[in-house]
């Protein structure tokens, strides 16, 4: 038996302007998809931004059902419609925002497991690792790849 230990890396920015321009200018897109949002059960919006590795950015954000299974994550809906649009062009960057009760929230909106899985997804598809930005007003963390948010990842098949 073997005691194993994983760790992770990410970078902390107490400001969207400590960031690197180009993942600034991410940010803002994820905070403008905002708007997009549709989510009159939970009033919980998250606004995504995915830039491919031609520079296309792609937008997304969470669409909600009355049936609620049938809604969908802000991150997926980005993910898919680049993946449906964009075919064969790899995934660099996306980064993830949340607003609830009339603000952005301080801490970073952090994604959930599933779309965790279809980021990891695709970043083997791309070949390429995908870069991961949580935002938040007071505080945003930035992964160089999915791996860290998702060690083990399940790419078995
Ligand atoms: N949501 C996302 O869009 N992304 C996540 O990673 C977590 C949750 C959405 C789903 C639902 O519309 C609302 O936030 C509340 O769960």
């Amino acid at each position: 038996m073997t005691d194993r230990h994983i760790s992770i890396d990410f970078i902390e920015y107490s400001s969207f302007d400590e960031m690197e321009p180009l993942d600034k200018e991410l940010v803002e897109k994820a905070i403008d998809a905002l708007k997009g949002s549709y989510s009159p059960y939970s009033r919980f919006k998250v606004g995504a931004a995915l830039r491919l590795e031609d520079g296309t950015i792609v937008k997304g954000s969470n669409q909600e059902n009355n049936a609620y299974p049938a809604g969908l994550c802000a991150e997926r809906t980005a993910m898919f419609a680049a993946g449906a649009n964009y075919p064969g062009v790899a995934f660099d960057t996306i980064a993830i925002v949340a607003f609830h009760e009339g603000r952005i929230l301080a801490d970073p909106a952090t994604p959930c497991g599933v779309c965790r899985q279809v980021m990891a997804e695709y970043q083997t598809k791309g070949g390429k690792p995908l870069k991961v930005i949580l935002a938040g007003a007071e505080k945003s963390y930035k992964f160089s790849k999915v791996d860290d948010l998702l060690p083990l990842i399940f790419d078995s098949i």
